[in-house]
């Protein structure tokens, strides 16, 4: 069975600010993008697409040389929806592959944790997202101010994703055709009706967004090679 990856890089990073793309941010001399691309290798994916901010070619082919796999780079969109959208595009492979769609920022993912989601495929999951207890209490804002929710009944997402590339490409032009605009890819197959199944998550795939969860990460990448 292939099992096939678009890894999304193509934002910038405001909420990080750094001076290059958040991809190309390095923990420990190695940068994002390239962590979670032998992260994605490592768990079995056998080919994989990058998106990546436009005129940037050379900066992330630098980043992504020698990977042990095949790949390919192409310009991502201006949403990241957009992006996994033109992604899908450029893979090369059956429509019964296994797909994964990882966040280069979550570039510490065990590979145990992407070959679990790919597994999920394989025993019958339509699609399968990786996800965590929430922590923090959390409020609902309502008309006259705000409730309590049950936090036992929520759970935090995290990437990859994974589906059948034909079905996830499928989805994906449904989204686009009705102009319709969700935050992960799961809530894509959501929209034409596929079962998402929940597989257990894992702390080290958090996702760098602000400048405190580069040291976080950085944390965890030192540990693991101690
Ligand atoms: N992404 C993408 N194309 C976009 C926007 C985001 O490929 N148009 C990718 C990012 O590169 C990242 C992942 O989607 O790996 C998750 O997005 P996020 O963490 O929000 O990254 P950025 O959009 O780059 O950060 P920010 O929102 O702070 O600008
Ligand atoms: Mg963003």
């Amino acid at each position: 069975q292939p099992v096939v990856a678009v890894l999304v890089a193509a934002g910038s990073g405001s909420r990080l600010g750094a001076a290059v793309p958040k991809a190309l941010v390095e923990l420990a001399g190695v940068p994002l993008v390239r962590l979670s691309a032998e992260a994605l290798v490592a768990g079995g994916v056998q080919q994989v697409v990058v998106t990546i901010p436009g005129g940037m070619d050379a900066p992330f082919e630098q980043a992504l040389a020698g990977l042990r796999a095949p790949l390919r780079i192409v310009a991502g969109g201006s949403t990241r929806q957009e992006s996994v959208r033109l992604g899908l595009k450029a893979l090369n492979a059956s429509d019964d592959a296994v797909v994964l769609v990882h966040d280069a920022a979550r570039a510490l993912v065990p590979p145990a944790l992407v070959a679990s989601v790919v597994e999920a495929i394989a025993d019958g999951a339509a699609a399968a997202v990786p996800v965590l207890p929430v922590t923090d209490s959390i409020r609902q804002l309502t008309a006259s101010g705000s409730v309590v929710v049950d936090r036992s009944a929520l759970r935090a997402v995290q990437t990859p994703q994974a589906a059948r590339l034909g079905a996830l490409r499928d989805a994906h032009e449904h989204a686009r055709v009705r102009g319709l605009e969700v935050t992960d890819d799961a809530a894509v197959c959501e929209l034409v009706g596929l079962d998402v199944t929940l597989v257990p998550g894992h702390s080290d795939a958090m996702k760098v967004t602000t400048p405190a969860d580069l040291v976080v990460a950085t944390a965890i990448l030192e540990e693991r090679r101690r």
